[in-house]
Formats: structure tokens, C-alpha cells, sequence
């Protein structure tokens, strides 16, 4: 049994779990600072790092007493290495350095993306070759494994992330920060009563964001000026839509393409329930291929999912050391594109 205490600060949550084996959470602590940027619009990435400074002590004290653990019983420190904000990023990275000096544990960097999908190991075994649709605030990604530990980027965002895309518009809709969940809750209420254009890509498998952002600014001051009112639920209905099911036939084309055993969604946007809907859906076409969506206490940022990927880096001997910094534009292991 190999108990890790793990780290997340990449961006505006501060986090710490204690997981066993990779796929039991003892506890599972995140302290959010969406309140505080909201007021802002957005994340203030200073203001981000000096919230980490005040609460992270906190939360690692109470992700130890909740997993009703010690120090003396962890056998080694995950922490969230990039890519993020590196400022929020070094708050993280320091706390695990710190921690692994002063109670002589080994410590194991980890890749963010690494994190969310493996989040899904708390779901189930992962079977590979596997493929992962990663979808943040910071990213779009197909990536293809092969096997375990082993990532490659086969698609990606020319421009905004999906998670991004959302935020934007719910911006121009003055829906408020962060837009996603707003967004997802809208749309149910919206009628298709707006047309946008689908997002092309020369290559089959990635995906673009920003030309549909832009038709949404476009469509929205269109109306204003003809003096039509604009009710911002159909706006998010036609966005939504539009992003949606163009991301999710080409993540089905990649899965045609590639032939898994399994494809697992990943990342904040994984909590959109028009997404786990339409994947349920498409996925009906490949019914040999399993797919796997994580719980939604573990799409949007956490550390649990951190000790996750750690688990497996730990076992695969992916060491770090004191001397180890924040990478705010890290790579995946293995990653080539
Ligand atoms: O993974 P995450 O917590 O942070 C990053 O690593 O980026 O993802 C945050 C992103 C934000 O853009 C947020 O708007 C989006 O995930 N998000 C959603 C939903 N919940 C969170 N987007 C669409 N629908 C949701 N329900
Ligand atoms: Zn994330």
C-alpha cells in the first residue's frame, strides 16, 4: 500500500489529498478562490499566488488530519510541477519541497494534464491503448496512450482552449466569471434560434475556438444595433452546440482512427453536462470502445487527482528533487507534437 500526499496550486484552487494506491481518496481538501476573482472578471494571477501563500499551510494540515494520517505514514509528496500561472505554481512546489526536507520523503512531480486524466482512475481501471479528451481552461487535447505513463498529443487547439472559448463569451454575455458552469446551466433554457459557424481545422484532429468566439461578439452586436433584444440563453444554447458537437465528432473520428480499448474525458469542461451527454451519445457509434467520464467532484482542479497520476509516476520511479522549480509551460512526459 503506498499512501501520497499531494499538491495542486497551478491556478486559482489550493489543494491537498492524501490518496492510496492511486485510486482511494483519504481526503481530498480544495480552497477556492473563484469569489475573490470574480469581483475581477477573471483570475488575477498575483492575486492568485499571495491567496495560495495565506491558505495552503491550512489545507494541508486539514487533508492530513481528514485522512486521519501522519506525516511519518506518507510515503512520498506529489505536486503539481506546470504548466499553470507560476506564480500560484511555485507556492505549490515550495510547500512540497519544504514538506519532503523536513520529513525525508521523495517527491514526484507532476504534470497537470497528467492529473486530470487520471482523475479517472477513480472511476475505474484504465485499459490501454487509451485516449484521453482533455478539455480546460488551458487546454484542448486528444492525447493517445499507449500505454501507461506514456502521452502523445495527437490534437490540439490553434488558438483559444475550449474552457477559455466559454469564458469569453460568457464575458460579451455579461454572465460573470467563471462562465462554464453558467454557461452549461443557460443553455438548457436556450432555444436554436441562432446559426454559427462550425470551427474548421485543416487537420482532422484539432480543434479551434476563437472564430466561433468572435461570431458570438459579431452576432451580439449585430442584434444590438438592429435593436432586437438578445436573450443570452439562446446565445449560449447556439455556442454551445456549435463548440460541442464539432470537438465531440472529431474526438469520435480520432477514436475510429486510433481504435482504443478506452476513451476517458478529462478537465474542468468535463463537468459540462451537454458534453457528458453528446460523448454518451456519439460514442454509441464505436460501442466497443469503453468510455470512462470522471465524477464531477474531480473534473474542475484538485489534488486528489495529482496523487493519481502520482501513483503511477511513483511507480514508474519519476523522481524529482530539491532542487526542482515550477514549469509554467511543462511538457508531457513523452509528449511530442
Ligand atoms: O481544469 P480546470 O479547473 O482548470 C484548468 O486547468 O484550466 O478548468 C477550468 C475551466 C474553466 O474555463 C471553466 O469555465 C470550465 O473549466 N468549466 C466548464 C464547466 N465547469 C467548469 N465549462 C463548461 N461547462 C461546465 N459545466
Ligand atoms: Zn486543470
Amino acid at each position: 500500500m503506498t499512501k501520497l500526499l499531494a499538491i495542486e496550486s497551478s491556478c486559482d484552487e489550493t489543494a491537498c489529498a492524501v490518496v492510496e494506491d492511486g485510486c482511494r481518496i483519504l481526503s481530498n481538501i480544495v480552497s477556492s478562490q473563484i469569489n475573490v476573482h470574480t469581483l475581477y472578471g477573471g483570475v488575477v494571477p498575483e492575486v492568485a499566488s499571495r491567496i495560495h501563500v495565506e491558505n495552503i499551510s491550512a489545507v494541508i494540515r486539514e487533508a492530513v488530519e481528514k485522512a486521519g494520517t501522519t506525516m511519518d505514514e506518507i510515503d512520498a509528496i506529489a505536486y503539481t510541477q506546470g504548466p499553470g500561472l507560476i506564480g500560484s505554481l511555485h507556492v505549490g512546489v515550495q510547500a512540497a519541497k519544504t514538506l519532503a526536507w523536513q520529513f525525508h520523503k521523495p517527491l514526484i512531480p507532476v504534470h497537470h494534464l497528467t492529473g486530470h486524466i487520471y482523475a479517472n482512475r477513480f472511476v475505474s481501471e484504465l485499459e490501454f491503448p487509451m485516449m484521453a479528451l482533455v478539455v480546460s481552461g488551458g487546454h484542448t487535447e486528444l492525447v493517445w496512450m499507449k500505454n501507461d505513463w506514456d502521452f502523445q498529443v495527437v490534437g490540439t487547439t490553434w488558438d483559444d482552449a475550449i474552457g477559455e472559448a466559454y469564458d469569453k463569451v460568457a464575458r460579451v454575455l455579461g454572465l460573470g466569471y467563471p462562465g462554464g458552469p453558467i454557461m452549461d446551466k443557460m443553455a438548457k433554457e436556450g432555444k436554436p434560434h441562432y446559426k454559427l459557424p462550425v470551427p474548421k481545422t485543416a487537420s482532422p484532429f484539432d480543434f479551434s475556438f476563437s472564430g466561433l468566439k468572435t461570431a458570438v461578439l459579431q452576432l451580439v452586436e449585430r442584434e444590438k444595433r438592429a435593436g432586437n433584444e438578445v436573450d443570452p440563453a439562446d446565445v449560449a444554447y447556439a455556442f454551445q452546440e456549435t463548440a460541442l458537437n464539432s470537438m465531440v465528432s472529431k474526438t469520435v473520428s480520432a477514436v475510429k482512427e486510433y481504435k482504443p480499448k478506452m476513451i476517458v474525458l478529462a478537465g474542468g469542461v468535463a463537468a459540462n453536462s451537454r458534453l457528458r451527454q453528446l460523448m454518451q451519445e456519439k460514442m454509441q457509434e464505436v460501442p466497443e470502445v469503453k468510455l470512462i467520464i470522471p465524477p464531477m467532484y474531480c473534473c474542475t482542479d484538485n489534488a486528489a487527482m495529482i496523487g493519481a497520476a502520482g501513483y503511477v509516476a511513483y511507480q514508474h520511479g519519476c523522481f524529482g528533487d530539491l532542487e526542482a522549480a515550477a514549469d509554467p509551460s511543462l511538457e508531457m512526459p513523452g509528449e511530442k507534437y
